[in-house]
C-alpha cells in the first residue's frame, strides 16, 4: 500500500487530474442514487392508481414527470461519466509518461556495473509490465473508487433509516469479502510473480536472440531457442491453471457467502413489505439499493486484486528506482541541466574541451602543470568481488606521447580503457588525467577529453551521418564528411544510395565490420579530443583498408596523447613506448627498440612473427 502512496507522491503534478476524476465520479454516484428513489416514488404512484387511491390522470402526470426526471438523471450520468472517462484516459497516459521517463532517466544514471549483470530485454519487459499495471489500476480506480465509496455509504445510511438489521447485514459482508479476497490474493500474487519471472527471462533472451539473429542462424539454434522460449511460456500455462483454479474456487466461496447474506436481506425486505412495514415503493427502492450495494462488494475483489498487481508492479518499479545511482553520473547530468537552464548554451564543462583541436588541445582544461596526461598509480581493480583483474598497474603517458598496450587477450587491456573513462573505479590506487584524480573530475570533463574507438564498433540504428556526429550532434555536414574522409570512410559512404543519410540498421548491422569500424573512427575524429584511445580499433579491417585508416589515425594522433591497444606489430613499431601486460600485471615498459632487445613478451612476439608463427601471435590478438 505504501508503494501506491509513493506513486501518488511521485506523480504529484497529476493532482488536479486526480481531483477532477474523483469529482466526476462523485457526481455519477449521486446521480445513480437518485434512480431508486424516483422508481420507488413511481411504484407508489402506480400502486396508488391501481388501488384506486389516486385519480388516473394525476397518476399519469406524476409518473411522466418521474420518467422525465429519470431521463435527466441518466443523461447527466452519461455525460459526467464520459467526461470523467476522458480525464481518466489522459491521467493514465500522463502517469505512464511520467513513470517511463523517470525510469529511463534512472537507468541512464546507473553505473556500468549494473548493466553488466542485467539483460536488456528483461529490463524492458519489467518496465512495460509494471508501468502498464500501475497506470491501468490508477485509471480504473480513479474512475470507480469514489463512486463505490459513496454508493456504499449512502446505501448503508438509507437502509439503516428504513430497517437497521439490513445495514448490519450489509456491513458484515464487507469484512468477510475483503478477508476472503486477500486470502486469495496472497497465493494468487505469488503465482503471478512466478509467471512474470519466467516471462521476463524469456523476453530477455528473446531480445538477445533477435538482436544477434545471425549467430543463431549460423549455429542453427532456432529450434533450441524457440524450445527454451516456449518452455518458459508453457510453464506459465500450468501456473495459470493452478492460479485460476485457486481464484475461482475462492470466488465460489466468496460469492456463496454473499448470496446467503443477500438471501437474508431479501427475505427481510419481502416479509416486512407483506407485513405492511414497507410500502411497495419502499420495497422497490430497497431492492434496487441492495443490488447497488452488491456492485461495490463484488468489485471489491477486483480492486484488491488490481491493487495487489499494481503494488507488485510498483515494487518492481521502485526496486529499480531505489538502485543507488552512480553519484558521478548523477552529478554530471545535474550540472549539465543547471547549465542548460541557466544560459541555454550548454554546460561549460562539456563544451570546453571539444573546441581544442590539435596539439594545443592538451591542457586546455585545468590540469596540474607538467603532470603526465594519463597516469595509473598503483591500480588494483576487480569487476567482481575477490577476483582482481588488474594488479598494481603503474604507468604514465606524457603529453603528445604514443603508448601501446600489448598483452594476451583477457590480460586487462580493455579494462584499463574502462578505468580511464571512469566507467569503473579502481579498488586500490588512482587513475589520473592531467595530474588530476579522475574520481574527482566531473565525468563529462573527463570523457570529453578522451576520444575512444572501441573494440566492437557499437553503432546505433539511424543514418551514417547521425552516427558520425553522435558525440557532436551540432556538427555541420562538411565536418562530418571531413571526419569520414580522414577515416577513409567517405568513399564507401558515397557509394550507398542514401550516402550519408543511409540507414544502417540496428547496431549498424547493414554495414561490414570494417565499415562499422571506420565509422567509429570517424566518430572519434569528429569528437576531436586531446586524448585518443584506440582499443583494437582496426581489428576488423583487412591490411589494405587498415593501412588507409591508419593514415587517418596517424594524422589524428599527431600532437595528441594516444593509448593504442594494437592489433598489428607493424602499428606498434611506430609508437614511443610499449607497455606489456601479463595476467593483469605490467611486465615491461620501454621503447620498441628496448623491448625488442629485452627478451620479454614483445621480443618473443617479434621472434614469432619473424618465424611466421602466426597462430601463437593470434593469441595476442596480433596478426602479421
Ligand atoms: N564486465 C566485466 N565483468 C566481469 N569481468 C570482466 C568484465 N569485462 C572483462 N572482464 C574480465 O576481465 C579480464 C580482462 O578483460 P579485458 O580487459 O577485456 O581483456 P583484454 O582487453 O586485454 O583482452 C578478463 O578475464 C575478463 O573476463
Ligand atoms: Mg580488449
Amino acid at each position: 500500500m505504501s508503494s501506491l502512496l509513493r506513486i501518488v507522491r511521485f506523480t504529484r503534478s497529476l493532482t488536479p487530474l486526480y481531483l477532477t476524476i474523483i469529482a466526476a465520479s462523485v457526481l455519477t454516484a449521486v446521480a445513480n442514487l437518485a434512480v431508486p428513489f424516483i422508481i420507488g416514488r413511481a411504484t407508489d404512484t402506480v400502486a396508488g392508481a391501481v388501488g384506486g387511491d389516486l385519480a388516473t390522470g394525476d397518476a399519469v402526470r406524476t409518473v411522466l414527470w418521474l420518467a422525465g426526471a429519470l431521463l435527466a438523471v441518466e443523461l447527466a450520468t452519461t455525460v459526467v461519466s464520459n467526461v470523467g472517462g476522458w480525464f481518466g484516459d489522459v491521467m493514465a497516459n500522463r502517469l505512464r509518461t511520467i513513470l517511463s521517463v523517470r525510469y529511463y532517466d534512472k537507468l541512464l544514471h546507473l553505473p556500468q556495473r549494473w548493466f553488466d549483470t542485467e539483460l536488456t530485454g528483461t529490463i524492458v519487459a519489467r518496465l512495460n509490465r509494471s508501468i502498464a499495471e500501475i497506470s491501468q489500476f490508477a485509471k480504473t480506480m480513479s474512475n470507480s473508487f469514489a463512486t463505490m465509496l459513496i454508493t456504499t455509504a449512502a446505501v448503508l445510511g438509507i437502509s439503516a433509516f428504513y430497517f437497521w438489521p439490513l445495514a448490519v447485514l450489509l456491513i458484515i459482508v464487507f469484512p468477510i469479502y475483503v478477508w476472503l479476497t486477500s486470502l486469495t490474493s496472497v497465493k494468487w500474487q505469488r503465482l503471478e510473480g512466478e509467471k512474470n519471472t519466467e516471462i521476463d527471462i524469456a523476453s530477455g533472451r528473446f531480445a538477445e536472440v533477435i538482436g544477434q539473429i545471425r549467430v543463431v542462424k549460423s549455429f542453427v539454434r532456432e529450434r533450441g531457442e524457440l524450445g527454451d522460449f516456449s518452455r518458459r511460456f508453457r510453464s506459465t500455462d500450468a501456473t495459470t491453471r493452478a492460479q485460476s483454479t485457486h481464484w475461482h474456487s475462492m470466488d465460489v466461496l466468496r460469492r456463496a457467502v454473499l448470496n446467503i447474506i443477500f438471501f437474508a436481506v431479501y427475505a427481510i425486505i419481502f416479509t416486512r413489505t407483506v407485513q405492511g412495514h414497507f410500502t411497495l415503493g419502499e420495497m422497490v427502492l430497497l431492492i434496487q439499493l441492495m443490488s447497488m450495494a452488491r456492485q461495490p462488494v463484488e468489485s471489491m475483489s477486483w480492486v484488491i486484486d488490481a491493487s495487489q498487481r499494481a503494488i507488485a508492479g510498483s515494487k518492481d518499479y521502485f526496486r529499480v528506482m531505489a538502485t543507488p545511482v552512480d553519484a558521478r553520473t548523477a552529478a554530471m547530468l545535474a550540472a549539465q541541466e543547471d547549465a542548460d537552464s541557466s544560459d541555454g548554451s550548454g554546460g561549460a564543462g562539456a563544451e570546453e574541451p571539444r573546441r581544442a583541436p590539435g596539439s594545443a588541445a592538451v591542457g586546455t582544461l585545468d590540469s596540474v602543470p607538467g603532470a603526465p596526461v594519463i597516469a595509473f598509480r598503483g591500480v588494483d581493480f576487480a569487476y567482481e568481488d575477490g577476483e582482481d583483474v588488474l594488479h598494481g598497474i603503474d604507468f604514465a603517458v606524457d603529453r603528445g606521447e604514443k603508448v601501446a598496450l600489448v598483452g594476451e587477450s583477457g590480460g586487462g587491456k580493455s579494462t584499463i580503457v574502462n578505468l580511464l573513462l571512469g566507467l569503473y573505479e579502481p579498488r586500490e590506487g588512482r587513475v589520473e588525467v592531467g595530474g588530476l584524480d579522475t574520481e574527482q573530475l566531473p565525468l563529462d570533463a573527463l570523457r570529453s577529453r578522451i576520444g575512444v574507438v572501441f573494440q566492437d564498433a557499437s553503432l546505433f540504428s539511424g543514418t551514417i551521418a547521425e552516427n558520425i556526429a553522435y558525440g557532436r550532434p551540432g556538427a555541420s555536414q562538411e565536418e562530418v564528411a571531413d571526419a569520414a574522409r580522414r577515416a577513409n570512410a567517405d568513399a564507401f559512404i558515397r557509394r550507398f544510395p542514401g550516402g550519408y543519410e543511409q540507414l544502417i540498421g540496428e547496431r549498424g548491422l547493414k554495414l561490414s565490420g570494417g565499415q562499422r569500424q571506420r565509422i567509429a573512427v570517424a566518430r572519434a575524429i569528429l569528437k576531436d579530443a586531446p586524448v585518443l584511445v584506440l582499443d583494437e580499433a582496426t581489428s576488423a579491417l583487412d591490411t589494405k583498408a587498415e593501412r588507409q585508416v591508419q593514415r587517418g589515425l596517424d594524422e589524428l594522433m599527431e600532437g595528441r596523447t594516444s593509448l593504442i591497444i594494437a592489433h598489428r606489430l607493424s602499428t606498434i613499431a611506430a609508437v614511443d613506448r610499449i607497455i606489456t601486460l601479463e595476467d593483469g600485471r605490467i611486465d615491461e615498459i620501454g621503447t620498441p627498440a628496448e623491448l625488442a632487445a629485452s627478451g620479454g613478451i614483445y621480443a618473443q612476439l617479434l621472434a614469432l612473427q619473424d618465424s611466421g608463427q602466426t597462430k601463437r601471435l593470434a593469441k595476442f590478438g596480433i596478426t602479421g
